[in-house]
């Protein structure tokens, strides 16, 4: 997994799921039973367990660690409710909002995480360990819109109307981002992903403008602990080449981007993760195994790491994991 991220030579690429611990999973069903989301983050040896859960299921090269991006914003003093999409109790609007936010003691608030990876790191054997943020563009999203909202309306109404607000709000959480995955790195994290999920629903120039500085500005700040970085944007197709400026050593893109175009135009050093169709696990497993070795064929295995375009979907037969996992690792480069 870091070999790839780096693009060194591999015997066969990597594969991790985004999203594999989670519904889609009888055992996290099971264990998830009566209890909500946020009791599962926060208890370390429940956290933990479901972490590992894929992990000996399908042996997958990464564990990605069980935590969600909205702890920010809660920890933050933003309330997060899931039912079972995200609800933000209020909604970030004005300078005065942006002040009023807490700033987090992270060794405190988050030590639950902490100790989840710490636990997590003595059961893995070889296996990568993942820890994870949102960029700070798409924390402010949920933070200024108060929930999923694809269209970012409101971001963008205030980008376009108070612009001070949105750069006071980037640069507080790009100091909260910061933080959080220092603290994952520093309790056992062997490499980190920053999610800027909402990223690609902003016109190039805006993500030049807001999102990207701010995804680069953390991507620097943890750079001096040595761990990769890997950056994901979903509908990133117009917007790699930006990406790949932000200084990550991969970039992970969702299946509206052909690897083989990207790698021509990235050039060897940047690694890629994805990008087969997350529906496509709803279809044949025939399927699955041909869309693996097509997208593998487009990179020839070297500087990849296999993964899907977006998070499993919870309808998700477990056996098509078990196939696209299997079928990475027959794959020889
Ligand atoms: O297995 C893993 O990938 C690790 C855990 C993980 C979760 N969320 C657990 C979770 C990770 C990496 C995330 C990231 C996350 N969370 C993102 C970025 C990736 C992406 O999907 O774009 C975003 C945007 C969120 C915000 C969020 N959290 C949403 C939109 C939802 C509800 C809808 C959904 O798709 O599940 C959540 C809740 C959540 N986070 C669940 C899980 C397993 C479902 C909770 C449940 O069991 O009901």
């Amino acid at each position: 997994m870091l070999a790839a991220c780096r693009c060194k030579d591999v015997d066969r690429p990597p594969v991790w799921l985004m999203r594999q611990a989670g519904r889609y999973l009888p055992e996290y069903q099971e264990l998830k039973g009566q209890k909500g989301f946020w009791t599962l983050v926060r208890t370390p040896e429940l956290a933990s367990e479901i972490t590992l859960q894929p992990v000996r299921r399908f042996a997958v090269d990464a564990a990605i660690v069980f935590c969600d991006i909205l702890v920010v914003p809660d920890a933050m003093g933003i309330e997060v409710k899931y039912v079972p999409g995200p609800v933000l109790e209020r909604q970030v609007r004005t300078m005065q909002d942006v002040r009023e936010l807490t700033g987090v003691d992270a060794p405190v608030q988050y030590d639950y995480l902490a100790r989840t990876l710490e636990m997590v790191k003595a059961q893995l054997d070889g296996t990568a360990l993942i820890g994870f943020a949102g960029a700070p563009l798409t924390l402010a999203a949920y933070m200024i819109e108060g929930k999923v909202s694809p269209d970012l309306t409101e971001l963008k109404t205030l980008a376009y109307n108070h612009p001070e607000v949105l750069d006071a709000l980037l640069s507080k959480l790009v100091r909260e981002v910061t933080q959080l995955l220092l603290l994952q790195v520093r309790a056992g994290a062997d490499l980190v992903q920053l999610f800027d999920t909402w990223g690609g629903r902003l016109t190039p120039d805006d993500y030049e403008r807001w999102a990207l500085p701010a995804a680069r500005q953390v991507i620097e700040n943890v750079r001096s602990e040595g761990v990769p970085v890997i950056l994901y944007v979903k509908g990133a197709a117009g917007k790699v080449m930006q990406m790949a400026t932000s200084g990550a050593d991969a970039l992970s893109v969702d299946a509206g981007v052909r690897l083989s175009t990207m790698r021509k135009r990235l050039g060897p050093k940047q690694a890629l993760q994805g990008n087969l169709e997350p529906v496509r696990l709803l279809g044949p497993e025939q399927g699955v195994r041909e869309g693996v070795a097509r997208i593998i064929g487009e990179t020839r295995g070297r500087g990849h790491i296999v993964n899907l375009g977006h998070g499993v979907l919870p309808p998700t037969p477990v056996e098509n994991v078990e196939a696209f996992v299997d079928a990475v690792h027959r794959s020889a480069p």
